[in-house]
């Protein structure tokens, strides 16, 4: 891990990341779409988005050797919304696809930024949930690729709870901040974990998530959005 590039570094957790990991010493890229963002960050950034035809060409060209995708996109709503859930889809599951991918053999390390909301079916993120669902199983899958494949790369699942930023906004439960987020983050790439709980007590919601019965967990109500 030398040179990194942050994929959705201009708010919230993305920022806070490139923000610690400059401040440790690494070479950090920035990169997102709003380019007064990352002018702000300054250093090292690429205006990118990721959904674009030629962003793995382009992400290909700062010759980084550990990649973290932090890009997402998420809203709650009280009724299905397919505007949202095709934006979902097209960030996280499409462009994350590309990334992973293309890290295989490209990068030493890939990070992705999924979701403790992936681990279920969630009423009001439904599509948000599906697709960081994919995010964590595709990420399994690489790392038994990488693992039994003899490939160099090694894959890292980040699963934060809520997080202080425009997107974690449903609750304030053991919510934490984006520095926060960001120090627990990096402190799990550089111990070299393959799983990060951010924060690391999300993991006991995580195991209770996993393990509760399906007709339990259909019972439960979690929405936050009235009809
Ligand atoms: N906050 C939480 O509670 C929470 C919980 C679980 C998981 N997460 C995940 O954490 C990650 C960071 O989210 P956040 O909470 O820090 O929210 P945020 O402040 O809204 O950050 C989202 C980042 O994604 C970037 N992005 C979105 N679409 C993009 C595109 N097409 N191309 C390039 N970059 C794009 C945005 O940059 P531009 O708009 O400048 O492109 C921004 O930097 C997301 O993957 C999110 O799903 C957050």
């Amino acid at each position: 891990m030398r040179r990194i590039l942050v994929l959705g570094a201009t708010s919230g957790i993305g920022f806070a990341l490139v923000k610690a990991l400059r401040e440790r010493g690494y070479e950090v890229i920035a990169a997102g779409r709003r380019k007064a963002l990352l002018d702000e960050l300054g250093g090292e950034t690429l205006e990118l988005d990721v959904t674009a035809p030629d962003a793995i060409t382009r992400a290909a060209a700062v010759k980084a050797d550990t990649v973290i995708f932090n890009a997402g996109y998420g809203e709650r709503s009280a009724l299905p919304d397919w505007g949202r859930t095709e934006k979902a889809l097209a960030v996280n599951v499409v462009a994350f696809e590309r990334f992973a991918q293309w890290a295989l053999t490209a990068c030493t390390c890939f990070a992705g930024t999924a979701s403790i909301a992936g681990l279920r079916g969630l009423e009001d993120t439904n599509g948000y949930s599906a697709s960081k669902a994919y995010m964590i199983n595709a990420l399994e899958g690489y790392r038994r690729k990488a693992r039994h494949g003899g490939f160099a790369c090694r894959y890292v699942t980040i699963l934060p709870g809520f997080v202080d930023t425009a997107m974690g906004q449903a609750s304030t439960f053991w919510r934490c901040s984006p520095e926060q987020a960001a120090a627990v983050i990096l402190r799990g790439l550089q111990r070299q974990q393959t799983l990060i709980y951010v924060t690391p007590r999300w993991r006991w919601i995580a195991l209770l998530m996993r393990f509760l019965p399906r007709t339990l967990f259909e019972r439960l109500p979690l929405s936050t959005q009235s009809q």
